[in-house]
């Protein structure tokens, strides 16, 4: 298959084709340079940790459930609605309680286990009185996801970093699934 052959010799392509050695080549040249690499450009800090209590998925819900494209039945996975009931979040970088929000994760079941896409919004108040609305979004099994917030808040400069950094989140459910716990780390550029 010729044109496979010249396609699969082009790095841009070298994920398609694992068996090509020349692949390898020029996957090792494009590495980065490892004074680069050993010099991290971000700042991570611990930010804050969040307890959530959601409440049940509507009755209807878990009746019907609301599949993902691709079919009418569950075995490509479903959307499982919660509300945020109250939340509170405490920490060096925020102080705050979650006032309402919604979680609507897609669970998908796969031959590896339960996968999760969380997607979480919420909304509340900072202990000193100033609003915030996080948007959460991530992936990972069920009982222990990567996310990332995204957080708008008023405040002025001293949530100035919570609005311009990236928060970093793990998301474990207690063996409930009715209480979470959100640690979140802040990740700034260094250089910024
Ligand atoms: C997920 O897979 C398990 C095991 O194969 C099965 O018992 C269960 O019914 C599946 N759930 C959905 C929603 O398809
Ligand atoms: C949150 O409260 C803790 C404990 O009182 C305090 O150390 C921290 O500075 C507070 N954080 C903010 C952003 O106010």
């Amino acid at each position: 298959m010729r044109i496979f052959g010249k396609i699969s010799s082009l790095a841009l392509f070298s994920a398609l084709s694992f068996a090509n050695p020349i692949n390898d080549v020029d996957l090792d040249a494009r590495a980065v340079p490892a004074s680069a690499a050993a010099t991290l450009p971000f700042n991570i800090n611990y930010a804050f940790t969040a307890r959530l209590t959601l409440g049940p998925p509507p009755a209807s819900a878990l009746r019907n459930p609301i599949p993902l494209a691709g079919g009418s039945g569950t075995a490509n996975g479903i959307l499982l609605p919660s509300p945020i009931l109250t939340g509170t979040v405490t920490g060096p970088a925020l102080n705050a309680t979650i006032t309402s929000g919604f979680a609507i994760p897609a669970v998908y079941n796969t031959t590896a286990g339960t996968i999760q896409i969380p997607a979480t919004n919420a909304y509340g108040v900072t202990d000193d009185g100033v609003e915030l609305y996080i948007v959460q979004s991530g992936v990972g099994p069920q009982l222990g996801q990567t996310t990332r917030i995204q957080m708008s808040i008023g405040g002025g400069a001293k949530y100035a970093r919570l609005r311009d950094g990236f928060i970093l989140t793990a998301l474990t459910p207690d063996a409930d699934h009715i209480h979470i716990t959100v640690t979140a780390y802040l990740i700034e550029n260094s250089q910024a």
